[in-house]
C-alpha cells in the first residue's frame, strides 16, 4: 500500500470504520483465546483456514472417553483397575495439527454421561456388574492420569491449556444432578464423589498452565445456572477447579442476550474463568443470527477479564452438528455468513 493508502486507511480506523483485521484470530486474539472444534476429515482441506481464524482447538469426538478407551487392551492387562487409553488415527492426527501448527488444545472430555463405553464401569472391563467406587476410582484416577502421561510424551510441543473434567452433569431444570438411570457415574457412586475426585485427579496429573473446567449445555437456564455455580463453589473451596465453560448451544430465538447475561455474569461471580466452549446459534435469519452471535461476543469482550476462550462449534455451516440450520459464522465453502461480518466490526485488537 502506498503512503496515501496508509494514511486513509489509518483515518478509517481512528474513526472505527474500519478495523482491519482480516481474521479472527486478529480480531479478538488479544482478549481472548478463539477457538473452533474440528473432526479430522477436515484437517486436509480446512487446514489453512483453521490456521488463519483459530489459536485454539477442541476435538470434536477424538477426545472423547469411547474414542480413547480401549476395551481390548484394558481387559488384557488383567488387573480391573487400569483402563488402557489408545489414541487412534484421528486423536493422533488431530493433536499432531495442533503441534505442529502452534495451536493450543481443549481437552474434551473425561467425565460424562455419554460417550462413554458401558464396560468401563463394569467388571474386569466387561459386561457383568456395575464395579464399587473404589474401584472406579482406581480407573477414574488411572484414566486421566494415562491420558495426560500421552499427551505429554507423544505431543512434547503441544499446549493444553484447558480441560473438561466433566461435561453435561446437571438435569435442565434444577432438578440437581443426572439421576442415576441417566449416567452411570451416579449409578455406581450414588453420589457426587466422581466429581470431586475427577478434578483431584485432574489436578494431580494435568500438565502445569493446564485450566481445569467444569462444562454444560442449556447452562443459561437460571436453574440450572444456579446448579452448575454451586458445583463450581464447591469445587472451588477445594481448590481444584479454575473455571466453568458455557457451552452455548443457542437459537436465534431463545436465549435472549439478555438472559444468556445474566448466567454468563453470576458464573463469573464465583471469580473463575469462564469459557464460551461451544458457541452456535441455529438460524432461519440470518439478520437475528447475526445480531445474537454479535451480543455474545461483545459480552464477552465486556468481560475479557474473565473469559479465556471463546470457541464456535465448528467452523462451518456443512459440517456443523446441526448443519440443517446452519449455526455457525461461514457457510459452505467456508464463505464468510453476515454473521461473521457483524461479528468482525467488533474487532479489539
Ligand atoms: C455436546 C458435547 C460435544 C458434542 C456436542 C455435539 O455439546 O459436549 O462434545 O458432542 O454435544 O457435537
Amino acid at each position: 500500500m502506498n503512503k496515501t493508502g496508509l494514511f486513509l486507511l489509518s483515518l478509517l480506523t481512528l474513526n472505527g470504520i474500519c478495523s482491519c483485521a482480516d481474521s479472527l484470530k486478529e480480531a479478538f486474539g488479544c482478549k481472548f483465546k478463539i477457538g473452533t472444534s474440528v473432526s479430522p476429515h477436515e484437517l486436509g482441506s480446512g487446514a489453512n483456514f483453521i490456521k488463519k481464524h483459530f489459536n485454539s482447538i477442541t476435538p470434536e469426538n477424538e477426545l472423547k472417553p469411547d474414542s480413547i478407551l480401549n476395551q481390548g487392551a484394558s481387559q488384557s492387562q488383567g488387573n480391573n483397575v487400569n483402563p488402557a487409553v489408545n489414541f487412534g488415527q484421528g486423536t493422533s492426527s488431530t493433536l499432531k495439527f495442533c503441534e505442529d501448527n502452534g495451536i493450543s488444545l481443549r481437552g474434551h472430555t473425561f467425565v460424562w454421561y455419554s460417550q462413554t463405553p458401558e464396560w468401563f464401569f463394569k467388571q474386569n472391563f466387561g459386561n457383568g456388574g456395575f464395579v464399587t467406587p473404589d474401584i472406579m476410582n482406581q480407573r477414574l484416577e488411572n484414566f486421566i492420569k494415562n491420558t495426560f502421561q500421552q499427551l505429554a510424551q507423544k505431543y512434547p510441543k503441544l499446549n493444553v491449556y484447558a480441560y473438561d473434567v466433566a461435561n453435561e452433569l446437571f438435569l435442565n431444570d434444577g432438578g440437581g444432578m443426572r439421576p442415576a438411570g441417566n449416567s452411570k457415574w451416579v449409578q455406581v457412586y450414588g453420589d457426587d464423589s466422581f466429581v470431586i475426585n475427577a478434578f483431584t485427579y485432574a489436578r494431580k496429573y494435568a500438565p502445569s498452565g493446564c485450566k481445569l473446567f467444569l462444562n454444560d449445555y442449556n447452562e443459561y437456564i437460571p436453574n440450572k445456572t444456579n446448579d452448575i455455580y454451586k458445583m463450581a463453589m464447591k469445587l472451588k473451596e477445594k481448590g481444584i477447579i479454575d473455571g466453568i465453560g458455557m457451552q452455548s448451544h443457542l437459537d436465534q430465538s431463545y436465549p435472549s442476550a439478555d438472559v444468556y447475561k445474566t448466567a454468563m455474569e453470576k458464573f463469573i461471580s464465583t471469580g473463575l474463568e469462564v469459557q464460551i466452549t461451544e458457541l452456535d446459534i441455529t438460524a432461519n435469519d440470518q439478520g437475528k443470527q447475526a445480531s445474537l452471535f454479535k451480543d455474545i461476543f461483545s459480552a464477552a469482550l465486556k468481560n475479557a477479564a474473565s473469559i479465556t476462550c471463546l470457541t464456535v462449534w465448528g467452523t462451518n455451516d456443512s459440517i456443523s452438528w446441526r448443519s440443517s440450520q446452519n449455526p455457525l459464522l461461514f457457510s459452505s465453502g467456508y464463505t464468510p455468513k453476515k454473521a461473521y461480518t457483524e461479528v468482525m466490526t467488533l474487532a479489539a485488537c
